[in-house]
């Protein structure tokens, strides 16, 4: 295939939070997710020699626990993730008939395995990068074929590590905003007003692929149960829409620590995650709730400002403490 080479492409996309109904999502279900102002970075330089070689820091800078999770399996630190991004890439390659030889450095401000989208932006800038070498000229608009593609190729991608996916992170990170996401076709924009979000990183990261399995399990055991859950998941994101539109912030956090409860529910919980839980609702947070798989992770908390020393005081005991982050809008970016 004949393309224009530049000296090098650059990219970048924006890792997530699962507001309302991660898990039931799988389950085609619906899900309120947001792009967050944390961002996946990738620039390719081409090289001589055919194949990809990919570089990055993303857990010896954003998480070092990654690392010993890593070790406990007996693997190096970044192989889990950094071989299905090359092979995804090899792939993309090879359909397409690219004459080229890409080396591809990442630098991420996502913590692996912490429920924040870290591989499904990796999948999105890398899938911006290969459709930029693909079709399009430097500066370029990324029209709305070429954003639909880059969609549905990370998605591909995201699948490589994660087996079964919803389709909810890739979406986000290729589209940012706020969405409710109702399958790609029917999925719609929100207007919202502003939204006091925290993070708690619990350090303790997860396979997503393992907890997705987990409930699979618990869908397959308790099939009436988890139809009653879905059901009420659902509920959860049409009330959350109307809410985030003009409703109160007290009702938004009501609803995410409902929606926890559901995650408790079907076992994706964990004691700390409880703990946590209680802290906040006890120093007066709005509400919290797991975001994405869960089994560590991150914990997502709606909190007022003059709730927030108290909130963070009371995690200090447990080397926690909250992080403030932001609804972005901005999806994929080519730089
Ligand atoms: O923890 P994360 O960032 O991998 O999010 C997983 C979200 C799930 O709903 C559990 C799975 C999915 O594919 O939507």
């Amino acid at each position: 295939m004949d393309i224009t080479y530049r000296p090098q492409v650059s990219a970048s996309a924006p890792g997530k939070v699962i507001i309302f109904g991660e898990h039931f999502v799988v389950y085609n279900s619906e899900a309120i997710i947001a792009a967050i102002n944390r961002r996946c970075f990738g620039r390719a330089e081409f090289t001589g020699n055919l194949g990809v070689w990919i570089a990055s820091d993303v857990e010896m800078k954003s998480n070092p626990y990654t690392i010993e999770h890593a070790a406990v399996r007996g693997e190096p630190s970044n192989k889990k993730l950094l071989e299905p991004l090359s092979t995804f890439c090899r792939h993309i390659i090879r359909e397409y008939a690219l004459d080229v030889g890409l080396k591809i450095y990442i630098k991420s401000e996502l913590p692996i395995g912490v429920g924040l989208g870290s591989s499904a932006a990796s999948c999105v800038m890398l899938s911006g990068i290969l459709r930029s070498i693909i079709r399009l000229n430097h500066g370029e608009e990324i029209s709305s074929t070429d954003r639909k593609w880059i969609y549905e190729n990370a998605l591909y991608g995201e699948q490589m590590i994660h087996n079964k996916s919803s389709g909810v992170d890739c979406y986000v990170s290729t589209y940012g905003g706020l969405v409710h996401f109702v399958g790609f076709t029917e999925t719609t924009s929100i207007k919202s007003q502003p939204l006091p979000f925290f993070l708690i990183n619990t350090r303790r990261s997860h396979e997503t692929s393992e907890l997705v399995s987990h409930v699979r399990r618990f869908s397959r055991n308790s099939s009436k149960r988890f139809e009653e859950l879905t059901s009420d998941a659902t509920a959860i994101c049409s009330n959350g829409v109307k809410e985030m539109a003009n409703g109160s912030l007290e009702e938004i956090g009501r609803l995410m620590t409902e929606n926890h409860k559901l995650l408790r529910e079907i076992g994706v919980s964990t004691k700390e995650i409880e703990k946590i839980i209680g802290i906040c609702s006890r120093c007066g947070s709005l509400g919290a709730k797991i975001t994405g798989a869960g089994g560590g992770g991150s914990v997502l908390v709606l909190a007022r400002p003059e709730t927030i020393s108290a909130i963070n005081g009371a995690l200090k005991g447990l080397d926690l403490c909250l992080e403030a982050i932001k609804i972005e809008d901005r999806g994929l970016t080519l730089d």
